[in-house]
């Protein structure tokens, strides 16, 4: 594939209604608990980005029957049952996708079959003994490559059994994977979380007739149910919004309304962080689609100023820190990110990044262990690299809007691993970015 580099040109304002695409997390998780369910689940919204997309031809390749998606983002499947899938020939590849693999190992934990699970540069640099250390507990036999990264090679024909695991870190993958092979376990399946996550896991379960059990930071599941199919719509992605979100407020005249949004309040972190920054932001039409909450969200242009992060909130707003940062470079004063170590093991060490690159447009900003200092002031323009990191490369369009000559964003290919068509919603909205030539 040739690289893909982007241009932004300043002197943008935002404004309209538009749709951004559906959410990743539901999507993923609507191909996973459709295939293993009872019957025809029917998806409507689903990305069609290449992370989502990965999933799908992986439970295809599994042998479950799969229609769409059509240009609707409707896709129809046909479940096998909690016991149907079927052995795949030769290794899975997932791409760049961190959810897939960290699911799908959860999931695949007990089969009849043994199954390799791998994926791109990138991803074969990420963690994984976040999840094979509790499904080793569970008597799952699993092996990764060298440094506990990818390639997973779980072994099939395993018996394994329920545990009570607290998670080290505040991980949705990691919490999904243990709760996914706990359906397959013997007995009861506990994990504690040290702070809330994304709950999309234990509210679809829910919706396809299996019960997961939450009380306060705990989430329990017993072995042995099965899922009964059901219609998923899928809302726009919050993460994606979210580079909207900053883009509107920090240029100025801007005002747009995005409409169809996930709110689900783990994933809400963003709107409180913009906020305590003095983004003007308001909800419309709260509704519940599907157990999950959806409005529509209206942002108008304001005057951002720096603050302290409160950390209870980098959980609920884990993805949009590229952009907040960015978010943080337009306000005036010290913005101090920490508690957001996370961030140095997603598709790329975003702190690193993301510091390299606000450095590279004359931002001050510093990057530390767990998080990022930065002084808001004028932003030059200059070339920066995504380092194949999606959000890396929509964040720094949105410091194009205003800085004081054109950015070029290296490397932008991945952007289709979770918004495909950015550059033309984003062109509709009224930034001026297009693919350098
Ligand atoms: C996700 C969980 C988060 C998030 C990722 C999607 C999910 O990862 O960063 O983009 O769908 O469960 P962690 O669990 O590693 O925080």
């Amino acid at each position: 594939m040739s690289q893909i580099d982007y241009i932004v040109k300043p002197g943008g304002q935002l404004s309209g209604e538009f749709r951004v695409p559906g959410d990743k997390s539901i999507s993923h998780r609507s191909i996973m608990f459709g295939a293993i369910a009872d019957g025809t689940t029917h998806v409507t919204g689903f990305l069609q980005g290449e992370d989502s997309l990965n999933t799908l031809r992986a439970f295809r390749a599994m042998g479950v029957k799969i229609e769409g998606p059509d240009d609707n983002g409707e896709v129809t499947i046909h479940g096998v049952g909690i016991d149907g899938l079927k052995e795949p020939e030769g290794e899975i590849d997932l791409g760049n996708s961190g959810t897939s693999i960290r699911l799908m190992s959860g999931l695949l934990s007990a089969q009849s079959f043994d199954v390799v699970l791998s994926g791109d540069s990138s991803l074969s640099r990420r963690p994984m003994k976040r999840v094979t250390e509790p499904l080793a507990l569970m008597g799952v036999q699993v092996d990764t490559g060298e440094g506990g990264r990818p390639p997973l090679k779980i072994s099939g024909g395993s018996v394994i059994n329920g545990i009570d695991y607290t998670m080290p870190m505040a991980s949705a993958q990691v919490k999904s994977c243990v709760l996914l092979a706990g359906m397959y376990a013997k007995g009861q399946t506990c994990v504690t979380e040290p702070a809330t996550t994304r709950d999309h896991t234990e509210r679809m379960l829910n919706a396809f007739g299996y019960a997961v059990e939450t009380n306060a930071n705990q989430m329990c599941i017993q072995g042995g149910g099965r899922l009964t199919a059901c219609d998923i719509d899928v809302p726009a992605d919050i993460s994606s919004a979210a580079f909207y979100m900053v883009g509107a407020s920090i240029a100025e005249n801007s005002d747009i309304t995005l409409q169809h949004v996930g709110v689900n309040p783990t994933r809400t972190g963003v709107i409180d962080i913009l906020k305590l920054m003095g983004a003007n932001i308001e909800l419309l039409n709260e509704r519940i689609v599907g157990g999950e909450p959806v409005a529509d969200i209206r942002i108008r242009s304001a005057q951002l100023k720096g603050i302290n992060v409160p950390e209870a909130l980098v959980p609920l707003a884990i993805d949009e820190f590229p952009v907040l940062f960015v978010a943080a470079a337009y306000a005036e004063g010290k913005t101090v990110i920490t508690g957001a170590e996370e961030l140095r093991v997603k598709e790329s060490d975003r702190i690193q990044v993301m510091a390299d690159g606000l450095q590279a447009i004359g931002v001050n900003a510093e990057a530390t262990s767990d998080g990022m200092i930065i002084n808001g002031g004028p932003v030059m323009g200059g070339k920066v690299h995504s380092r194949d990191d999606h959000r890396i490369a929509m964040a720094f369009t949105m410091a194009g809007l205003c800085a004081k000559s054109d950015i070029i964003i290296e490397d932008c290919e991945n952007v289709n691993t979770s918004f495909p068509d950015f550059i033309g919603i984003a062109n509709r909205a009224g930034i001026s970015v297009s693919i350098l030539k």
